[in-house]
């Protein structure tokens, strides 16, 4: 389970201050597939970059299953990172020098799997998002919507508890935009957590619940 207590994050820019999130008090259980909607700058981004442990907060906390992220190290937070967490980025992130197979393999990479071991369920991943025809190509001769199902192939590489997408479909077509959230579904009902954010009521109704954001604060 993933929960948040009071979290707060100020960003300073000389002598701006910019109170992205709020004293946001979250909880989202093991197993949820979770929808935050909200405005451009409402914070969306900030705290899901938080829960994903990418982002350290100003003050207040993150718990993944019970442990208060701020006491752990930058060693232990990759660990987290790599293990327990899969995120999808709004603009793929994919690298561009790499094919579909060598992306998808890369956190295999850093978490030391051997490599015909990680080239074998980096295609596998592929084929189940539906590129197995694909897996040789560079970014670059994709279409939008294939790049974001090697994000998502990639973001399962490491097999995490937790996947979170930020505006995951943000990029791409309303058809493929759901074909993503129908993918993102399915490994729900394998008993993944789902975290996504999104601009789009149609794409937050894929989700069991969904929450607001206005001003750095959670809503309802
Ligand atoms: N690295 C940063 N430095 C300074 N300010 C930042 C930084 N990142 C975000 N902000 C500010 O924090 C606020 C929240 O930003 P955030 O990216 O979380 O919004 P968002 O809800 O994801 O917006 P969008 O829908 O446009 O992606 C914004 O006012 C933004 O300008
Ligand atoms: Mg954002």
């Amino acid at each position: 389970m993933i929960h948040t207590e009071n979290l707060t994050k100020v960003y300073r820019m000389g002598d701006a201050e910019v109170h992205a999130l709020r004293d946001v008090n979250l909880e989202i259980k093991d197993g949820e597939f979770i929808a935050i909607k909200g405005p451009s700058g409402s914070g969306k981004s900030t705290l899901l970059n938080m829960i994903g442990c990418l982002d350290t907060p100003t003050s207040g906390s993150v718990f993944i299953d019970n442990t208060d992220t701020a006491t752990l190290n930058e060693n232990e937070l990759a660990e987290i990172r790599r293990e327990k967490i899969g995120f999808i980025f709004q603009q793929f992130n994919l690298v561009h020098t790499l094919n579909a197979v060598e992306n998808v393999a890369l956190p295999m990479f850093f978490a030391g799997v051997r490599r015909d071991t990680r080239l074998k369920r980096a295609e596998e991943l592929l084929v189940n998002v539906g590129l197995g025809d694909r897996v040789h190509h560079k970014p670059s001769e994709l279409s939008g919507g294939q790049q974001q199902r090697v994000a998502i192939a990639r973001a399962l590489s490491n097999d995490p508890e937790v996947v979170i997408g930020d505006e995951p479909t943000g990029n791409v077509d309303t058809e493929t935009g759901n074909a993503i959230m129908d993918i993102l579904e399915g490994l729900n009902k394998e008993g993944r957590t789902i975290i996504v954010v999104t601009h789009d009521p149609e794409i937050a109704a894929h989700a069991g619940r969904t929450k607001r954001m206005r001003d750095g604060m959670v809503l309802d």
